[in-house]
């Protein structure tokens, strides 16, 4: 695994605004001694402190390395690589090798086990705080954030649900507007 040189910490305290957005996620996890990255568009902000929540379940293999490590990276993917997203969401790694498949960099984290991705806008590293069987709820804290100043495409993906997608366009600023204490994004 690549060293993580060139990335640059993004405050735990900011985590939230990654997530807030509604990106499409890669989702990465190690079991044992391989690496594995699933697709995820179903997530939520949970407070300001860096603890969101993605849902998945039994069905994807991902989620076998959720359970048992409690840990992951979760990743903001530029628009540019949008078509490569769907393509992880679109294959297991239990019989794929997706970051041979898809020729993705994995750099080493921090806290976790599991690789930074390093196309990424942002790397979250994550332990699994709950995981709300009811719902394939799994409860994520952030440990550690990384943004990518060498990503040169700043545009983000959101998923309709529908197989179609928004990118990111015009950015509004309405900071004037709300309350004083609210923290700056990403
Ligand atoms: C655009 C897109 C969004 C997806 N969002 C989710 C999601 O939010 N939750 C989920 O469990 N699976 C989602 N999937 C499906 C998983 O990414 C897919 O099952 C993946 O291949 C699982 O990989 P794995 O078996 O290696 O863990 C999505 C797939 C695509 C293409």
């Amino acid at each position: 695994m690549k060293t993580r040189s060139g990335l640059v910490d993004l405050p735990l305290a900011k985590v939230f605004t990654c997530i807030e957005q509604g990106p499409v996620l890669l989702v990465t996890t190690r079991d044992g001694r391989k690496n594995n990255v699933m697709t995820i568009t179903w997530s939520s902000v949970l407070d300001f402190t860096g603890h969101f929540c993605i849902v998945t379940g039994s069905w994807n293999y991902s989620c076998r390395a959720l359970l048992k490590n409690s840990e992951c990276v979760v990743a903001i993917p530029p628009a540019t690589m949008l078509e490569t997203a769907v393509d992880i969401g679109m294959c297991s790694g239990a019989d794929t090798d997706k970051f041979r498949r898809f020729g993705l960099t994995a750099l080493k984290a921090q806290e976790v086990k599991a690789p930074l991705l390093g196309e990424c806008l942002a790397n979250i590293e994550c332990r699994v705080s709950d995981y709300v069987t009811a719902h394939n709820i799994f409860v994520l804290a952030a440990v550690k954030a990384w943004i990518n100043p060498a990503c040169s495409d700043h545009r983000i993906a959101h998923a309709i649900g529908d197989g179609t997608f928004t990118i990111d366009g015009e950015r509004v600023n309405l900071r004037s507007r709300m309350a004083e204490k609210i923290p700056d994004g990403v």
